[in-house]
């Protein structure tokens, strides 16, 4: 059943950035965008590569390895060698407080 899991506060992540968030063995990326925050799966659906370190460009990002990406509200996979969405996940912000529904 999901429920929502406090992940932080909303000036923990930079505008146009991420985070890693590690949550019961599984790791996420919690992103802060033009449009809001989000969030989706934390590993690349190429090759086990984390996104923390990728680039945020606008509603999208970027993977640091081999230069896949993604739609950050979706996860929906938007180029090569990337061809398998992220998952992505409900997210609020209740007051300065971010939740991630999983
Ligand atoms: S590991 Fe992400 S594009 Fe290759």
């Amino acid at each position: 059943m999901a429920e929502w899991i406090y992940v932080c506060r909303t000036d923990e992540i930079d505008r146009d950035d991420l985070i890693r968030w590690d949550y019961q063995g599984r790791s996420y990326a919690i992103y802060n965008t033009e449009k809001g925050f989000f969030a989706t799966d934390g590993h690349c659906t190429h090759e086990d590569q984390h996104l923390e370190d990728g680039m945020v460009i606008g509603m999208v990002i970027e993977c640091p390895l081999h230069g896949g990406r993604f739609d950050i509200a979706t996860g929906r996979a938007l180029s090569p060698p990337v061809c398998l969405d992220l998952i992505a996940y409900p997210i609020v912000v209740r007051e300065d407080r971010i939740f991630v529904e999983i």
